[in-house]
């Protein structure tokens, strides 16, 4: 299973980049409000920069802010340009879905972000979206089962070998990981707490501790 960071922060990226985990990352209009940027050619360079720190194996989902169809296909053209490995997220929408299909027609790929429903990820992927990006954390917010939409869309796309790769996002927590991969999930996107805390298990922490000590207590 394929490892995405959600953030647009550098620092993190940094840091997962080195522990070797990277694979791509996602970022939203909210994560990139978060960081140092006041204007379009601010986030146009964030981007640049995120791109230079993951590497060419990692692709970065950008998000569009514009709503209707022209907008969402002058804005995906500018933010495919940046980088060879940027894929356009676009959200689930009419217009979104047309802009999906007009740039997967051009080899160029898409993410298709805000996915609640099985109904929408099967739009998503009959229009050629190259991702698809249902929100685990918020169903589970409302009281919806994320994980049960994800094994729903799973179960679909694979009745019909759709190509679209299941992205599992809005993850909050390491069981959502593990379910995903139980699944056979083709990625997920997490913030880095969430992939820190599958380091972590009591056992790991006792061991050492008395591996350390048996150790200290004998040799001088
Ligand atoms: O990037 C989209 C998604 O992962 C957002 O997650 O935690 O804001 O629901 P969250």
């Amino acid at each position: 299973m394929k490892f995405f960071l959600d953030t647009a922060n550098l620092k993190e990226l940094t840091e997962a980049k080195s522990i070797g985990i990277l694979d791509g990352v996602t970022t939203n209009p909210t994560l990139i409000s978060k960081e140092n940027v006041f204007s379009k050619n601010d986030i146009y360079n964030h981007y640049q920069s995120i791109c230079n720190i993951i590497g060419d194996t990692c692709d970065l989902s950008a998000e569009i802010i514009s709503k209707n169809y022209n907008d969402i296909i002058q804005e995906g053209k500018i933010l495919s340009s940046l980088h060879k490995n940027i894929v356009l997220k676009i959200p689930m929408t009419q217009d979104g879905l047309k802009a999906i299909n007009f740039f997967s027609e051009r080899n160029i790929r898409t993410n298709c972000t805000l996915v609640f429903s099985s109904a929408q990820a099967i739009l998503a992927a009959k229009s050629g979206a190259y991702y698809v990006s249902p929100f685990i954390g918020r169903l589970d917010d409302i009281s919806y089962n994320g994980i049960h939409l994800i094994e729903e869309m799973n179960y679909i796309y694979n009745n019909y070998q759709f190509n679209t790769r299941i992205l599992a996002a809005s993850i909050r927590n390491p069981i959502h990981i593990i379910e995903c991969s139980k699944l056979g999930i083709y990625a997920i996107t997490s913030p880095l707490n969430v992939i820190y805390s599958l380091f972590n298990h009591p056992l790991t922490n006792i061991g050492i501790t008395k591996f350390i000590q048996d150790y200290k207590n004998k040799i001088k």
